[in-house]
């Protein structure tokens, strides 16, 4: 038979529900008046991304970008790309980035480098889950949900190899590297 890890639970549905909330009072404060663009970085922030812009109450525009992944494990990514970019300019715009997990730091250190090029007049990071274990290269995380252990986290829109996402609450695998 074919074996699957099984999600542990790390934190709950009510959890994340009351830390999607705090994180949305403290960008309502800080966008209050503005009228930035939320891009969200797909696949892993959609469900957190839907569940954040429903608490934020300034008038705000969602894009998405896709970059290439690193596949089924963590390892080391290679070289990282944009595979799915913008579709409207962000010149001159205030950018908030949804991410779902700063692991080693290299996919957000590309994707900011990549998003200040095209000059926003502002660029911030939100992440719903830090892995600061595995950090390789420093990344700043101005709203964060959840610091996490060095384990595989899925759930809440991240994935195993494509499974998980579904899950309502942040878990985590026990998988080989
Ligand atoms: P980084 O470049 O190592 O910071 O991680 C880039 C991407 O790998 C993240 O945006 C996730 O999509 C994915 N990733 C890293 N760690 C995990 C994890 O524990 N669970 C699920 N996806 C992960
Ligand atoms: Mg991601």
């Amino acid at each position: 038979m074919d074996s699957q890890p099984r999600p542990q639970i790390l934190f709950s549905r009510e959890q994340i529900e009351a830390t999607v909330s705090n994180l949305a009072t403290e960008i309502n404060n800080n966008y209050r008046g503005k009228h930035p663009i939320l891009i969200g970085v797909l696949k892993g922030s959609f469900v957190f991304m839907a569940d954040l812009i429903r608490h934020l109450d300034f008038l705000l525009e969602v894009e998405f970008i896709r970059l290439s992944s690193y596949g089924r494990g963590r390892s080391t990514p290679g070289e990282i790309k944009v595979v799915q970019g913008l579709r409207s300019p962000i010149k001159g715009r205030d950018i908030l980035i949804i991410e779902d997990i700063v692991d080693t730091g290299h996919s957000i250190a590309f994707l900011m480098d990549y998003l200040q090029k095209k000059k926003p007049a502002s660029l911030r990071l939100c992440a719903l889950t830090d892995k600061p274990s595995r950090r390789q290269v420093p990344v700043t995380i101005d709203y964060l949900g959840f610091t996490v252990p060095n384990k595989f986290i899925v759930g809440y829109g991240l994935d195993w190899d494509e499974k998980f996402r579904y899950l309502p609450d942040i878990c985590f695998v026990e998988v080989e590297d």
